[in-house]
């Protein structure tokens, strides 16, 4: 057995378990499988848990957000043969050309705002947020970012941009056909999703285009190059790190944070500040350092599906052999495609059509709701169901269940305690009983960190179900 080390954090994210794997989940799993064993990261988010088991145990991880299961699928579908070229990979022979041709256009599109990006970042940091001027300018410099597409724009104050001089002015008229040409042809260059869609709104602006950068030379390595795929993953996943931990909103992607406040204003700088190629370079060396550090066993595979539908009888599961399916889905009705919609769309990066409210775009600048995953754990009505699916198919094809779940913020256990029951966790362990002939329930007292609540112990469940 390899000792197993607290993975990299590889996201901000809300409900991601790395620091319960060691204290909680460890002793839980190698209670009921042994190593050698398969284990299922059923909703599997940042991956952690299994990447936890990883150096031990065959891992398949499923997650219905695709930025979640490319994440997975760089940590863990690593065989013998990529873990030897990971050793001598050179990032810079694969993305340098295209990364930087595709710079060099937005650079010059953006030119005069860039410039006026730099010197304003400058002058905020240095006078640490008290020179008044450079402040104002900054929030005009903001207001006066293009909003995409045109039809629905027409929001505070675009184009009216003061005193200044328009500094978007040479792309302005022309950025609704720039991307409804990108939307029929995704390969036309410069890509500028980022930059059009979330400049100055998560990111800075030149953030934004160096990230549209290294996201077009991860699409341009040739398919028939050798480990093109694992490379686009491996890539692919760096860059999603890099992005989580740069956005100069909170620590996902709801709603961009206010620049009104001097202070937010200062600590939205700071973060348009960072530099997204050296975070690339660090999260790349990390996931490296990880897989190499802990050899993957033989056989892992990483699913994008609805758990519900992956446990169902006709599946890309069907064939597969599963000892135990690990559930940590959503905890509340907050939809994760919603929180982390930008890892979504840049997982895809095909220029989505975006919600709107009236004739103007959301603050968050959302995908069409249509477009985004909508989770049976997130609605009150269908979140027993949900659990009771998973149960079901579990039993179908002999595996143990582990269930994480709050025993008092959950959706369902809140439902529960409305309803009048005062022990939701023992009412769980009774609908799993069901199912299951032996439940048990194991809890623990946790600091919460999600929205709002810093600071609240919740309680964190367990349900190891056995048959
Ligand atoms: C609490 S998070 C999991 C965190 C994860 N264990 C970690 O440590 O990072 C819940 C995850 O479930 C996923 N999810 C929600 N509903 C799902 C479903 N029906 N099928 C598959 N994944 C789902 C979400 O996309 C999210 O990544």
């Amino acid at each position: 057995m390899t000792t197993p080390m607290t993975p990299m954090r590889t996201l901000w994210y809300m409900g991601a378990k790395t620091r319960l794997c060691e204290e909680f989940i460890d002793g839980a799993v190698r209670d009921l499988v042994s190593p050698g064993a398969t284990i299922l990261d059923a909703c599997a988010g940042t991956a952690a848990v299994g990447r936890w088991f990883a150096g031990d145990y065959r891992i398949f991880a499923n997650d219905a957000q695709m930025f979640s299961s490319e994440i997975a699928r760089a940590h863990l579908e690593v065989t013998h043969e990529w873990s030897q070229e990971l050793d001598l990979l050179e990032p810079e022979s694969d993305l340098a050309t295209a990364r930087e041709a595709n710079l060099a256009l937005l650079e010059k599109e953006y030119a005069n705002a860039l410039n006026l990006e730099e010197q304003l970042l400058k002058r905020i940091l240095s006078g640490n947020g008290k020179d008044e001027e450079a402040l104002s300018e900054y929030r005009e410099f903001c207001s006066a970012s293009p909003v995409p597409f045109q039809k629905c724009s027409v929001s505070s104050g675009e184009g009216e941009s003061g005193s200044m001089e328009d500094p978007f002015q040479s792309i302005r008229g022309r950025l609704t056909e720039l991307l409804n040409q990108r939307r029929s042809d995704r390969t036309l260059t410069p890509a500028m999703m980022c930059t059009a869609y979330w400049g100055q709104v998560y990111f800075g602006l030149r953030q934004s285009i160096v990230i549209d950068s290294i996201r077009h030379a991860i699409d341009n390595i040739p398919m028939e190059s050798r480990f093109c795929k694992e490379k686009k993953s491996l890539y692919l996943a760096a860059l999603l790190h890099a992005v989580s931990v740069s956005t100069s909103g909170t620590s996902h992607f709801a709603q961009p944070r206010s620049v009104d406040k001097d202070s937010e204003l200062l600590a939205v700088v700071k973060r348009r500040s960072i530099d997204i190629e050296e975070q690339f370079e660090l999260a790349l060396d990390a996931i490296r350092r990880e897989v190499l550090e802990r050899p993957r066993l033989s056989g892992n595979k990483v699913f994008c599906s609805d758990v519900l539908q992956l446990l169902c009888e006709e599946s890309p599961l069907t064939g597969e052999s599963v000892d135990l399916v690990y559930l940590d889905p959503p905890y509340t009705s907050d939809n994760y495609s919603r929180f982390y919609h930008v890892l979504e769309t840049l997982a895809l990066y095909d220029y989505p059509e975006l919600q709107c409210r009236g004739d103007e775009l959301t603050k968050g600048r959302y995908p069409v709701r249509e477009n985004r995953f909508s989770s049976e754990f997130c609605s009150g009505s269908r979140v027993e169901g949900a659990f009771r699916t998973v149960a079901e198919g579990c039993v179908r094809i002999g595996a143990k269940l582990l269930i994480s779940y709050s025993g008092d913020t959950g959706l369902l256990t809140r439902k529960w305690q409305r309803e009048g029951h005062d022990q939701p966790a023992a009412r769980l362990r009774e609908v799993m009983l069901e199912y299951f002939s032996s439940v048990e329930v194991r809890e623990q007292q946790l600091m919460h960190s999600g929205q709002g609540d810093t600071n609240k112990p919740v309680q964190e469940l367990l349900l190891l179900c056995e048959v």
